[in-house]
């Protein structure tokens, strides 16, 4: 794709990645992703916004073949899907100087081995004058990484994100005006990367209040020019107390975990509780993980495999736990066969999580009448729980 200019003299540049479909070797990309960058021409000096990824330097380089000064390469954040072309652009422009975070510095040289004599470190709130623009440098830890800032334009009140608020989403578009396919993507991707620092992101989210922003500039994704929609969101995801709703990842290996899961799953619709099933064997977990943004209570379908949990459960619990969302309540239910600590052991895995247990419900074999009961239980527990819900 060819530079998109947003205001005059500023550009974004950068690649549509619309083939890739794991990030982190983890991350399903269904609508692919972008690594963008930013061109800003000031009267005096050049500057460039975070490079792409390095499978995409030379559609970056391509698109600064006009561009016969860079005077400052800023890296907003050092994972390689932005940093990744830093050593390029260092190359093809020799006299530029690298800005970056203190925190930032150590690990370019760690990742990248970028000559440290090149860069140069700011702090929060410090300037950097293009002549007719100013940039200024908010530190903004945590938006997934340690070292990670943001920068503001102050003439043209753009603020460049890095992660923070972007969405794996690759589009010619330069503002996403598909708004509910831009908020699903943005979802997944905060859902994915910056849900477990909630406490940061609300933070963050604070101190950019006192911003006046006409321009949210993120590293992947569309922009927005309407940066309500998607500061708006945040804060929904951020701060509102979690919904009425269940999420239950579970398997299935004979049929009996299955009996418990559909009974369940009626029994707490016929009480209001909407409930998401996710049988981890067709799965995408990324909609699995934009469900547990909202979710009140988890629930764990776990057939016994040998003497545990089956894997793909351990899975689900085991991302549930890292993703760290606002879930209130847990609870375990499934089949086994003769023993197994299948219910101590995915508790285990959720450790970092301050929920409330609803007492497990494990069955030998296939579920009888008393096992149904005992789900209605749980289910009216639930439903009782999730009234309160503030
Ligand atoms: Fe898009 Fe944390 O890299």
């Amino acid at each position: 794709m060819n530079a998109r200019e947003i205001v005059p003299g500023i550009y974004r540049i950068g690649a549509q990645d619309f083939d890739r479909r794991l990030f982190d070797e983890l991350i399903p990309l269904p609508d692919g992703t972008s690594y963008n960058a930013y061109l800003v021409k000031g009267s005096e000096k050049t500057v460039l916004i975070d490079t792409v990824d390095p499978t995409k330097s030379d559609v970056l380089l391509s698109q600064m073949n006009g561009v016969e000064r860079l005077d400052y390469l800023i890296v907003q954040h050092v994972e390689q899907d932005h940093s990744g072309s830093v050593p390029a652009v260092l190359d093809r422009y020799p006299n530029a100087t690298l800005i970056t975070t203190p925190k930032a510095k150590p690990m370019l040289v760690d990742h990248l081995h970028i000559n440290p004599e090149r860069i140069v470190t700011v702090e929060n709130g410090e300037t950097l004058s293009l002549g007719d623009r100013t940039l200024e440098f908010i530190h903004a830890p945590w938006v997934h990484w340690p070292e990670t800032m943001l920068t503001y334009l102050r003439e043209e009140k753009i603020l460049f994100t890095c992660d923070f608020l972007g969405s794996h989403l690759a589009t010619t578009e330069l503002y996403g005006r598909e708004k509910e396919r831009v908020y699903e993507a943005a979802k997944r991707y905060y859902a994915e990367i910056m849900m477990p620092f909630r406490a940061m992101i609300k933070g963050h989210l604070e101190k950019l209040a006192r911003y006046e922003i006409e321009i949210i500039a993120p590293s992947h994704g569309p922009l927005y020019d309407d940066p309500a929609f998607i500061l708006d969101a945040y804060r929904h995801w951020v701060l509102d107390p979690p919904e009425n709703l269940v999420v239950l990842p579970y398997v299935s290996m004979h049929g009996s975990t299955q009996v418990m899961v559909d009974h369940l799953v009626s029994a707490l619709a016929d009480r209001g509780v909407r409930t998401e099933p996710f049988n981890m064997t067709v799965t995408d977990i990324g909609k699995l993980a934009i469900t547990l943004v909202d979710a009140a209570t988890v629930v764990f379908g776990a057939p016994t495999m040998l003497v545990g949990p089956h894997p793909s459960v351990v899975y689900a619990a085991y991302l549930t736990n890292a993703l760290r969302p606002k879930l209130r309540h847990a609870a375990v239910i499934g089949s086994y066969g003769w023993a197994g600590k299948t219910m101590e052991q995915v508790m285990g895995l959720m450790s970092s999580l301050k929920v409330e247990w609803f007492n497990p419900l494990m069955v030998k074999g296939l579920p009888d009448e008393t096992a149904l009961e005992a789900l209605d239980r749980l289910a009216e527990a639930i439903a009782k729980r999730h009234q309160s819900l503030s």
